[in-house]
C-alpha cells in the first residue's frame, strides 16, 4: 500500500493498493461531518463495485443513494450533470454530506463538477476504477463535462478530499481500456521520466501496478504543487490532448480519451523529431512503447476538421496556443505558439 499527499489548495492522500473499496467508509468517514453519501457510478461500474461500497459505507455508518448513469464519454454532458445535481437536491444532502464518484475519468470528472457545483460545494471522495483514471484524472482536481462545441468546457478547479485507487479494480477493465490508462503512463514518462520510459519497455511493465501508479501520482503531485491552476507547469500534462482532444471531437466521442491522447503524442513527436526540435529516439522509443500497449500512431481524419476542433479547445488563449513538445528522452517543454505552427505540426506529423 502506498500513500502519497498531495498539497493543493486542499491537502489530502491518494491511497494507492489492493482491497481499497472494502475500506471506503472506514477511511473516508474520520474526513467528513455528514453521514448522507451519495454514490455516483456508471452502468458497468456499478454492476461490479456497488455492492461492495455500499456496504462499506453503510458499514461505517453512512445512509446511502445511489446516482446511476449509462457509461460513456457521451454521459459526460450538462444534461447529466443536471440530472445528477437535481438527484442530490432531492436526496437532501447538506454541505458536509459526501459524495463518492465510483469509475473512470467519466464518473470522476462529471461526480467531482456535481460535488463542487452543489451547495458551492460538499465534499468529493475519489474511487477510481481504471488505470486512467488512478494515475491522471482523479488526483488534482480538474472536474467537468463535455459541451457540443468541445471536451471539458464546463469544469472547476476543485480538489477531492481522498483518493482511493483498489489496484484489484483494474483486473475487470477491458483491454482496450486498460491500454488507454497506459497512454497516460506513457505519457508521464515521456514529459518528466526517463525511469518510468525504461521500466515499461523492461520485461513485464504491468508487473508491479502499484510502483507505476505511485510513481505517475507522484510526478502529478509534484506538478500541482506548483501550478493548480494550469497557468504554466502543469500544462506539460496535456502533452498529446490539444490534438488528442481534436481527434476525440472529430470522431464523435467514439474513440477512447487514451486513444486520442496515444495519437496525439505521436503526431507530436512525429513532427518534432522531422523539426529537428528532438533527438529522433524521442520516436522510437514512444513509437515501440505505443506499438507494446497496442495503442494507435496514426490518424486518418482531415485536417482542417482538427484544427478547427482544436481552435474550440479550452487550452488556447486568444489566438495563442501552447504546445508540448519533446525536447529529450523524458522531458518535454512548452511551446507557446500560434495555430500556424500547430497547423505545420498537423502536416508533418501526420504521416506514418
Ligand atoms: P470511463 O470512465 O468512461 O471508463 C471507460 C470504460 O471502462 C467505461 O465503459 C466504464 O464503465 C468501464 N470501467 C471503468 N472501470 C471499470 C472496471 N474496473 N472494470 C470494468 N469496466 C470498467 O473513461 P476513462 O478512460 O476512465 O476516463 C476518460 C475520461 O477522463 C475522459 O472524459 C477524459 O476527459 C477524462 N480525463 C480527465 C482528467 C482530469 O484531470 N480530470 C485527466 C485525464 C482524463
Ligand atoms: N490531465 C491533465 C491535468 O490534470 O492537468
Amino acid at each position: 500500500m502506498q500513500t502519497i499527499t498531495v498539497n493543493a489548495s486542499r491537502s489530502y492522500c491518494v491511497q494507492i493498493g489492493p482491497g481499497l473499496l472494502d475500506r471506503v467508509g472506514e477511511l473516508s468517514a474520520p474526513l467528513v461531518q455528514g453521514r448522507k453519501a451519495a454514490v455516483v457510478s456508471d452502468s458497468n461500474v456499478w454492476l461490479l463495485y456497488g455492492t461492495q461500497v455500499e456496504r462499506s459505507l453503510t458499514q461505517a455508518g453512512f445512509q446511502v443513494s445511489v446516482f446511476q448513469f449509462p457509461a460513456g464519454e457521451s454521459s459526460k454532458n450538462t444534461a447529466t450533470l443536471l440530472e445528477l445535481l437535481t438527484f442530490l437536491a432531492r436526496e437532501g444532502l447538506s454541505r458536509e454530506d459526501p459524495v463518492f464518484a465510483l469509475g473512470g475519468g467519466v464518473t470522476g470528472d462529471m461526480g467531482g463538477l456535481a460535488a463542487a457545483l452543489y451547495l458551492r460545494g460538499v465534499p468529493c471522495i475519489q474511487l477510481p476504477t481504471t488505470l486512467l483514471a488512478m494515475v491522471d484524472s482523479s488526483v488534482g482536481g480538474k472536474t467537468a463535462v463535455d459541451l457540443p462545441e468541445g471536451k471539458n468546457l464546463v469544469g472547476t478547479f476543485t480538489q477531492p478530499h481522498l483518493v482511493l485507487c483498489d489496484t484489484l479494480t483494474l483486473q475487470t477493465l477491458p483491454a482496450p481500456v486498460m491500454a488507454e490508462g497506459w497512454a497516460e503512463v506513457i505519457k508521464y514518462g515521456m514529459i518528466r521520466s526517463p525511469e518510468l520510459l525504461q521500466r515499461l519497455a523492461g520485461e513485464d511493465p504491468a508487473g508491479d501496478l502499484e510502483w507505476v501508479i505511485a510513481h505517475c501520482v507522484t510526478i502529478k503531485r509534484d506538478v500541482v504543487g506548483i501550478d493548480e491552476r494550469d497557468t504554466g507547469e502543469r500544462q506539460l500534462l496535456n502533452f498529446g490532448h490539444t490534438i488528442g482532444h481534436a481527434i476525440e471531437r472529430c470522431g464523435g466521442y467514439s474513440i477512447y480519451h487514451g486513444e486520442g491522447v496515444a495519437m496525439g503524442m505521436a503526431i507530436m513527436t512525429r513532427a518534432c523529431v522531422r523539426e529537428g526540435l528532438c533527438p529522433k529516439e524521442c520516436w522510437t522509443v514512444l513509437e515501440s512503447l505505443l506499438n507494446r500497449f497496442h495503442l494507435p500512431q496514426t490518424c486518418s481524419m482531415d485536417k482542417k476538421g482538427l484544427l478547427e476542433a482544436a481552435r474550440a479547445d479550452k487550452k488556447r488563449r486568444g489566438d495563442s496556443i501552447t504546445l508540448i513538445q519533446p525536447q529529450k528522452i523524458g522531458t518535454c517543454v512548452l511551446n507557446k505558439t500560434d495555430y500556424g505552427e500547430l497547423s505545420r505540426i498537423l502536416e508533418r506529423g501526420m504521416g506514418a
